[in-house]
């Protein structure tokens, strides 16, 4: 067997995001909503995890399928005891054309500060933090925890400052909630190098309560922000970019919109999700995950399996891949948009 391989809409796979933990210190309202997420949820034991060793193994493995990019998320990725010998492992995979891969990490940024200079040694090359507001009012309400935005911003001036970049800002907006954080947001952010992208309130998972009447439309962000301030467009950077870029006219840095909701980028969507217990999702929206893990372990009657069986597996399973949720959500009536089962955010990462 041997790629590039495609999926049933002729898409490649080249960037696999790893869920390192199910875990995290936020409760983000759009992710881990405290009702849901509380003192009696079960996370997973410890034993259901992968470990190191098999997620650099299925990391290796995806590299030899076409995967370019690898991402770590959560939960909070932070959160996960010595993520930093993960890192290094990860850091020593190549493309079958012998390139190291890009390899980044999606965090909260409350432990960022102490863990940036350590991160940068093991070999990560660059991090994105979620930060939905400057004032720690509103920051409150997004996350539902106490903890300072100066903290977050700490963070990112210490990961930049060790040279994890370039870094990137997420801001989910939250009509009602957050979205007068915008402009201050975009401010705050220019001429410093971080890239800040507003990101749609997304339906993902079965408990955040989504409503469409909170999402604000990217377009609507973008009108808002040119209202203030010169913005050109920018051409994408690379195939299949969730974002499209922006710059300041003065050129003192750019921005993105991440339109999942009104402008759905699944057309060219060559990303693969694995949760922290081993199961591979081909769409953030998937009811469903394939276990890999049983084929790392063996289970059952079923032996382990050699890279090769799970490269062809793999193969496989992006061949019949179809899924383009964001596109369908569009043509589908709102009281059957979020109907579906869907496995949630917190368990696949971003
Ligand atoms: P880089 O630009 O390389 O840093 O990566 P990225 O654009 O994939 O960014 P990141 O991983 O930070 O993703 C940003 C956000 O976009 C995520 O937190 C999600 O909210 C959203 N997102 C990312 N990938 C997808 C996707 O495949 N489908 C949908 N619907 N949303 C996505
Ligand atoms: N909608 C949009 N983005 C979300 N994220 C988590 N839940 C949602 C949602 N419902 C994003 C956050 C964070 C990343 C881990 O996932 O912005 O950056
Ligand atoms: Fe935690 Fe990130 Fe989810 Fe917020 S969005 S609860 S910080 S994993
Ligand atoms: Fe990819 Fe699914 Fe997101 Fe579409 S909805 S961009 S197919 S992950």
């Amino acid at each position: 067997l041997s790629g590039p391989w495609l999926d049933a809409r002729g898409r490649p796979l080249r960037d696999l995001r790893i869920s390192v933990t199910d875990r995290c210190n936020f409760r983000c309202s759009y992710c881990m909503p405290k009702e849901v997420f509380d003192k009696d949820y079960q996370f997973l034991p410890h034993r259901d995890l992968l470990s190191f060793e098999e997620i650099t193994r299925l990391a290796g493995v995806f590299a030899g399928l076409g995967v370019q990019k690898l991402r770590l998320t959560g939960g909070e990725p932070l959160l996960r005891r010595n993520i930093e010998a993960l890192i290094a492992q990860l850091a020593e995979l190549r493309t079958p054309d012998d390139q190291p891969l890009d390899l980044t990490l999606t965090t909260n940024g409350s432990l960022l500060a102490r863990k940036a200079q350590a991160l940068k040694d093991a070999g990560l090359k660059r991090v994105t933090v979620s930060l939905d507001a400057l004032d720690d009012a509103v920051f409150r309400r997004m996350n539902d925890v106490d903890f300072p935005v100066a903290e977050v911003l700490h963070g990112i001036e210490t990961a930049q400052s060790v040279g994890l970049a370039p870094i990137k800002v997420n801001m989910v907006v939250k009509r009602g909630t957050n979205d007068h954080q915008i402009l201050p947001m975009a401010r705050h952010f220019r001429g410093t190098g971080v890239v800040l992208r507003f990101i749609e309130y997304m339906d993902v998972g079965m408990s955040n309560g989504w409503r469409m009447d909170e999402v604000l439309p990217s377009a609507q962000v973008l009108a808002r922000l040119r209202e203030h301030m010169d913005l050109v467009p920018l051409a994408p950077t690379t195939e299949g970019e969730t974002a499209t870029r922006w710059g300041y006219a003065d050129g003192s840095g750019e921005i993105g919109l991440i339109s999942s909701v009104t402008q759905a980028f699944c057309g060219d969507c060559n990303r693969a999700r694995l949760s922290t217990e081993g199961r591979l999702y081909t769409c953030l929206f998937a009811s469903d995950g394939h276990d890999l893990r049983a084929l790392l372990r063996g289970q059952g009657d079923l032996p382990a399996r050699s890279d090769a069986e799970i490269a062809g597996a793999l193969g496989t399973l992006w061949q019949r891949r179809a899924d383009r949720y964001s596109e369908l959500r569009a043509s589908l009536p709102p009281s059957e948009a979020g109907g579906a089962r869907r496995v949630e955010m917190h368990y696949i990462g971003g």
